[in-house]
């Protein structure tokens, strides 16, 4: 019997691709096409449309720009902070289409066509967000530095619908978002009275 040749690379995406699927609960029929090629783009810089706080920017990044270099360097957003560049520390926290993400491990381009909002977006020296004007109130922080990517999960976790009545689970639902200063007590207070009125 013959059997058609096929490379061990193509093999092992072939055998992996159901497999990987069954076990993230997607239906096989929706299983992404193993052998559809992605588009090459880069690894010079590339048009990429990011749409930030309401507004649409296009800007010329090489693909392995980070989101939070883009928003930092280029569109000179700085209130969301880089601390450790590793996912570690929670400084760099924007919401993409309502979700929390550290900016400091997403590209740039994996952040086409979705809504990004950073510290800037939400609220305004006049017309502060009403997590911003707890972190005020409560006296959630110290330094700062920590503060703009605490606001911005903690206005992911209120969208979340996660129980902000009990400190426990606000602790929890915020452990990916460390504060050197220990200001925790007060964030958690802050959390807890915007909770309130979410
Ligand atoms: S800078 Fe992104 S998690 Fe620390
Ligand atoms: S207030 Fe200083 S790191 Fe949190």
């Amino acid at each position: 019997m013959k059997f058609p040749r096929i490379s061990r690379k193509r093999f092992i995406v072939r055998a992996a691709v159901p497999t990987l699927a069954a076990s993230a609960g997607v239906r096989p029929d929706f299983a992404p096409a193993a052998e559809q090629p992605l588009e090459e783009r880069g690894p010079g810089p590339i048009p990429v449309s990011l749409k930030i706080n309401g507004e649409t920017h296009t800007l010329a990044l090489e693909p392995r720009v980070t989101l939070l270099d883009a928003l930092r360097e280029r569109l000179g957003l700085t209130g969301t902070k880089k601390g450790c560049d590793q996912g570690t520390c929670g400084a760099c926290t924007v919401l993409v289409d309502g979700r929390r993400v550290n900016a400091c491990l997403t590209l740039a381009v994996m952040a086409e066509g979705k809504a990004v909002t950073t510290i800037e977006g939400l609220g305004s020296p006049e017309s502060l967000h009403p997590m911003q004007a707890a972190f005020l109130s409560s006296d959630g922080f110290q330094c700062g530095y920590c503060t703009p990517g605490q606001i911005v999960s903690a206005v992911g976790l209120v969208s979340e619908r996660r129980p902000t009545s009990d400190d426990s689970s606000i602790r929890m639902w915020m452990s990916g978002n460390i504060c050197r200063c220990g200001a925790y007590p007060n964030i958690v207070d802050a959390i807890r009275k915007a909770g309130r009125h979410a």
